[in-house]
């Protein structure tokens, strides 16, 4: 029989607990930028790489949650902003279940980023810019919704009629017009190495 507290309740298992059970620090990786900038096939690709070494992870992403758990919220601000809190709310529940979470949301207001940095214990939470200019975002254009925005069919399209805050002071930065995929993939592990989230290559 387990040791009860004073609620007569067994005593719940921690963070650390669980995070020792899988032999890893659990974070938040999250890839912010506009839409077309990268993120999906960028966290797609670390996801890949972590679930190749071993690391037991978990992908969130903006266009699978939004027609699921957020198919109720449009683009507003406010709808945004409640998008990336329940988002947030997610990916840090499943940080506490030992997990190494990647999200990918455009994520456009500084305020909501900050407000999932402060959700997690110090060091937990890795945000990387996925940075191209508007001009390369648009012409990659992979879902034609620039197009639309352009035309004026799309109200509210991030970059177009919607800002997009920049983050001023990111953990990566990567100009994805100017890196393949593979080596954004590559300078993200590189990172979370560094950070001791996960063992460097070769050790
Ligand atoms: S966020 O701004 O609330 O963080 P999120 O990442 O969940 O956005 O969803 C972005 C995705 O929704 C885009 O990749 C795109 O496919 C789609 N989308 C549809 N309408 C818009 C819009 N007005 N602005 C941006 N993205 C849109």
């Amino acid at each position: 029989m387990g040791v009860l507290n004073g609620t007569g309740q067994p005593p719940g298992i921690g963070r650390d607990e669980r995070a020792r059970q899988k032999r890893q620090r659990p974070c938040v990786v999250w890839f912010t930028g506009l839409s077309g900038a990268g993120k999906s096939t960028l966290s797609g690709l670390v996801d890949r790489r972590l679930f190749e070494l071993g690391y037991h992870t978990y992908l969130l992403d903006g266009d699978h949650l939004r027609r699921g758990l957020n198919q109720d919220l449009g683009f507003s601000h406010a709808d945004r902003a409640e998008n990336i809190r329940r988002a947030a709310e997610v990916a840090c529940l499943m940080a506490d279940a030992g997990l190494i979470v990647l999200a990918a949301f455009i994520s456009p207001f500084r305020a909501e980023r900050r407000r999932i940095r402060d959700l997690l214990p110090a060091g937990e939470f890795v945000e990387v810019f996925v940075d191209a200019p508007l001009a390369v975002a648009e012409q990659r254009d992979p879902k034609g919704l620039y197009k639309k925005a352009r035309r004026g069919e799309l109200k509210q399209f991030t970059g177009i009629d919607s800002p997009y805050e920049v983050p001023e002071a990111p953990d990566l930065r990567l100009p994805t017009d100017r890196l393949s995929a593979e080596q954004g993939r590559d300078s993200v592990l590189a990172l979370l190495a560094q950070r001791g989230i996960i063992r460097a290559a070769g050790a």
